[in-house]
């Protein structure tokens, strides 16, 4: 099986989108950015030196018009909502390295400097423009895109009529050259169906791309800096974050991490990532960013959950009610990555149930019991091992194959069910070990150490393994068994094969169970 192999001490950059501060962060927000902290933490075991990103964008119509129904200045405003990203993301541990916001002076000044050189460059042309603009999406919708009811589909509102002279980023002449460059880079959009959907998209002629939003209708922008009428278009602004936030332009720019790039996003917003972010890009004469992974939505009930449509699940409440591990868990296990999925409280109770108490929970608790209670310290050796020993022993080292295989082709879905998979292995060997019959035995005594021992490097395994998505209940664990600081942090060739454990006082405490809420009854 080939495994790519993360190379020790390469450097990464992971981003997730910037959010828009027309909204407290939800569960759609919560699910890029715990997978890039999962994507980091799991890099960063195998020794890669991985840098993330995520952030607040805070131009733009929606905003401005927020700010206003609220009686607020827009900087009032948006430090307040920006605020609640970060204590938000802060709260629930990830691990980001750096927080945007594109109202720091830095970025206006970045985004000027761009203005200004694809303007002397020829890049950029001011022109005459009709069509019809949803302010949901921040951007003119073609027909083709419109609904069958001429609604858009994510925001399900009629887009407006509007007519302007505006500034052009001349977008067009870069089809060819973006065409070349997704072809030859079948890693640069992944899941590979929505590489085929913009290559698709590409094959009819591209239209220029308006940057421009006349003061009159806007002033909640950075200003043009060859116009002074007119503010910047808010992708234009916003998509430059990842680039400025490594220094671009300046001389302290950190071109080794733009080397390698991976933007995390959903699919709704492919295009402004695949077309906008990348013709920007090429205008600018930037290295592409290398990947872009691309999420399907969280629906509520069929729809996309959004705070515009008002099905928005918080993810505080999530934690705060069912513990701070379970929804990171069952985000990465429902999903399948690029597709779509529902959220239901069912769901995630029956996740949290069956595989996090019932599971690990479960098989943790009974042989910390069994060993602390018989043993307290477990010392065994390799001559003692049975065949069925030796034989669990090794399911470790495939299901990190087949853990690692999970990342690298994006499928977290069978990551974590490979893990699920060994919590059950685990589970029927001490079904038919029956460490409570050896422990009645003084005859068994040695027997009991050996298959707690290979019990416990298998909850070793188990912990080191999860701990990018269960970093609370990892701690916990490596705590019980007393497995010292470091030893989450990183992840050698192979498994330690320790010959002694020596279990801590406390009970370790991981998954309870939850119940199921009562279905209203609607009759
Ligand atoms: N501000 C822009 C992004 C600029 S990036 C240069 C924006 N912000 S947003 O607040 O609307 O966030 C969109 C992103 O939030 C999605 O691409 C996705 O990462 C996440 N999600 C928000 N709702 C979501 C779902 N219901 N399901 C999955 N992800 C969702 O667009």
């Amino acid at each position: 099986m080939f495994i790519p192999m993360l190379t020790q001490g390469h450097r990464s950059y992971i981003t997730t989108p910037i959010y828009y501060v027309n909204a407290h962060p939800h569960l759609g927000h919560s699910y890029t950015t715990i997978l890039a902290d999962v994507v980091k933490r799991h890099r960063s075991q195998r020794g890669e030196k991985v840098t993330f990103l995520t952030g607040t964008d805070e131009h733009g119509e929606k905003i401005q018009q927020m700010a206003k129904a609220q009686g607020k200045e827009p900087q009032t405003f948006v430090n307040e909502i920006s605020h609640k990203f970060r204590s938000t993301w802060e709260k629930m541990g990830i691990s980001f390295d750096i927080f945007y916001r594109t109202t720091s002076p830095d970025h206006t000044g970045a985004v000027q400097f761009a203005l200004q050189k694809l303007k002397d460059r020829g890049e950029i042309v001011f022109r005459e423009y009709e069509g019809k603009y949803c302010v949901g999406c921040e951007q003119f919708l073609n027909d083709s895109e419109l609904n069958e009811r001429g609604l858009c589909p994510d925001h399900l509102k009629a887009p407006e009529a509007r007519k302007e002279a505006n500034y052009f980023f001349l977008m067009s002449r870069y089809q060819g050259a973006l065409i070349e460059h997704m072809e030859k880079n079948p890693k640069c959009i992944r899941p590979e169906h929505y590489r085929q959907e913009m290559l698709s998209f590409l094959r009819q002629p591209l239209t220029d791309l308006c940057i421009s939003r006349p003061k009159e209708r806007l002033t909640w922008g950075i200003e043009l800096p060859f116009d002074s009428r007119f503010v910047t278009y808010v992708w234009f602004d916003a998509l430059l974050n990842y680039l400025v936030a490594t220094g671009w332009p300046g001389e302290g720019w950190d071109q080794k991490l733009w080397e390698t790039v991976h933007h995390l996003i959903a699919k709704d917003i492919l295009k402004a990532h695949a077309i906008y972010w990348s013709t920007i890009l090429l205008a600018l004469g930037v290295q592409l960013p290398s990947e872009l992974h691309v999420s399907g939505y969280w629906l509520v009930e069929g729809t996309k959950m959004s705070k515009s449509l008002g099905n928005a699940i918080q993810p505080m409440e999530l934690e705060a009610q069912y513990g701070k591990d379970t929804l990171r868990f069952y985000l990465l296990r429902e999903m399948s990555y690029g597709l779509d999925s529902t959220f239901t409280l069912e769901g995630y109770i029956h996740c949290l149930n069956a595989y996090l108490a019932n599971g690990i929970g479960n098989f943790v608790s009974r042989v910390y019991t069994i060993a602390k209670k018989n043993l307290g310290t477990v010392s065994l050796s390799e001559s003692e091992l049975t065949e069925t020993d030796r034989k669990l022993l090794l399911l470790r080292v495939k299901t990190r194959e087949a853990w690692d295989l999970g990342f690298a082709e994006l499928k977290y879905q069978n990551a974590i069910k490979a893990w699920c998979e060994l919590v059950t292995s685990c589970d029927l060997y001490v079904n038919e070990m029956k460490p409570w019959a050896l422990a009645k035995d003084p005859s068994q005594i040695q027997r009991l150490h050996v298959v707690m021992g290979v019990c416990l490097r298998m909850i070793e395994a188990l912990g080191i393994l999860i701990a990018p998505v269960l970093p609370t209940a990892a701690r916990e664990i490596a705590r019980a068994l007393n497995l010292g600081e470091h030893a989450l942090e990183s992840m050698g060739t192979h498994f330690e094969d320790r010959m002694r454990f020596v279990l801590t006082e406390d009970t370790p405490k991981l998954f309870p169970r939850a119940q199921m809420p009562l279905k209203e009854n609607h009759s």
